[in-house]
């Protein structure tokens, strides 16, 4: 198969270089074109990227140049978005209109009724609004969009449990790596010796995302799932991988702990999504351990795009509760993004 030319939008950033890496040598797709502001715009990418992965900035990369975020100085038919959200509010819907696949991180059209939000092991279904996206803009391309990366992991976990005894309600804390923030992110002395207990608009995005994601897709429009929740977002001193406590109160009475346990252990892909070569293998990767997940011991399972659950108890208050790691740069957004643009080729929803 002759491989799909695809370009980076925001390539020099923190997900952008994720990007980056995870393209290198992926059997269905091509870097064709990097792109970022005006301040690295005609430069080498090794010149104008400030390396920051602990893997080596593949060797493709290195001699290329980077061009403006424009759809002329950018020709590909799958365009991944790593560009901050009012730059991707203008550009996304410019791409889309030259016929191009936009795979965004921004959360900038999330919440749009036409936008799939999507995690192909959760709501793989979901990708068929682009035909009422397509019919509502005119245009024969398309956007899909990644949620929050704090949603990403949560949501998966929900789904299993959602599937098996029904989610009524979700109390949830997260303690979010740094990276998240992007480079160069918070200041050092902000977060030595210290925990942020705000992240601006986290706790709104991670109430509602999920919701989006583990809704039905009827007469061509998402229903929102009926699941209250309530969030608390941390910033800690963690390079890459967000954790979250959950506690959640199910629909039924609550089985016993290794039922539930089972349950997120049995969790599969719809087949859809199943073997795509991004696909997390496995969805869910359940820990025994007491003090397990950690970041740092375990966000690279399943190359990085397993969801890691642990510690699953009863709750006092709630039903049950338990620990997600998920590693925010990968499956919370350049892996996540993959992941998404593979499930529309095998779906047939590229324009030629
Ligand atoms: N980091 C995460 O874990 C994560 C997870 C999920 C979603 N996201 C989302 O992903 C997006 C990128 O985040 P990030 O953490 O990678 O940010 P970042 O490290 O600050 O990188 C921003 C990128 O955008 C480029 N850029 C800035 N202004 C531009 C313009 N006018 N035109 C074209 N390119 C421009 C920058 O290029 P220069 O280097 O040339 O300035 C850089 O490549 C954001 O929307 C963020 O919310 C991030």
């Amino acid at each position: 198969m002759n491989k799909i030319p695809v370009a980076i939008l925001g390539a020099t950033g923190s997900v952008g270089q994720r990007f980056i890496s995870l393209l290198n040598n992926h059997p269905w797709f091509e870097v064709a074109a990097l792109a970022a502001s005006d301040r690295s715009v005609g430069q080498r990418y090794s010149q104008a990227a400030r390396w920051v992965l602990d893997v080596p900035m593949p060797a493709y990369a290195k001699e290329m140049i980077i061009v403006p975020a424009s759809t002329e100085a950018v020709q590909a038919r799958i365009v991944f978005s790593a560009l901050h959200n009012e730059i991707a509010q203008e550009l996304e819907p410019q791409f889309a209109k030259a016929g191009a696949a936009v795979c965004s991180n921004a959360s900038s059209y999330r919440r749009a009724e036409d936008v799939p939000l999507l995690l192909p092991e959760v709501n793989a279904d979901h990708i068929h609004l682009i035909q009422r996206q397509r019919s509502n803009k005119g245009w024969s391309g398309c956007i899909v969009a990644n949620p929050n990366c704090t949603s990403a992991g949560l949501t998966v976990a929900l789904k299993a449990l959602d599937d098996a005894f029904g989610v009524k309600k979700v109390f949830a804390v997260s303690m979010q790596a740094l990276s998240g923030a992007g480079y160069p992110g918070v200041s050092s002395m902000d977060m030595i010796d210290n925990v942020i207990p705000n992240i601006n608009g986290e706790e709104e995005k991670v109430e509602w995302e999920p919701r989006k994601m583990l809704g039905n897709l009827v007469n061509g429009a998402i229903e929102l799932a009926d699941i209250q929740f309530s969030v608390h977002a941390n910033r800690v001193a963690v390079l890459d991988g967000h954790t979250i406590c959950a506690s959640v109160k199910l629909s039924a009475a609550p089985p016993d702990v290794q039922t539930i346990s089972q349950a997120l252990c049995a969790y599969q892909a719809p087949a859809a999504a199943r073997e795509l070569p991004s696909a997390p293998a496995p969805a869910i990767h359940l820990r025994k351990e007491a003090d397990r997940p950690q970041p740092r011991l375990d966000r690279l399972t399943g190359k990085g795009m397993t969801t890691v659950v642990g510690r699953v108890r009863k709750d006092p208050l709630l039903d049950i509760k338990f620990v997600v790691l998920s590693h925010n740069t990968i499956r919370g957004a350049a892996g996540g993004s993959i992941y998404n643009a593979e499930l529309l080729v095998s779906q047939n929803l590229l324009m030629p």
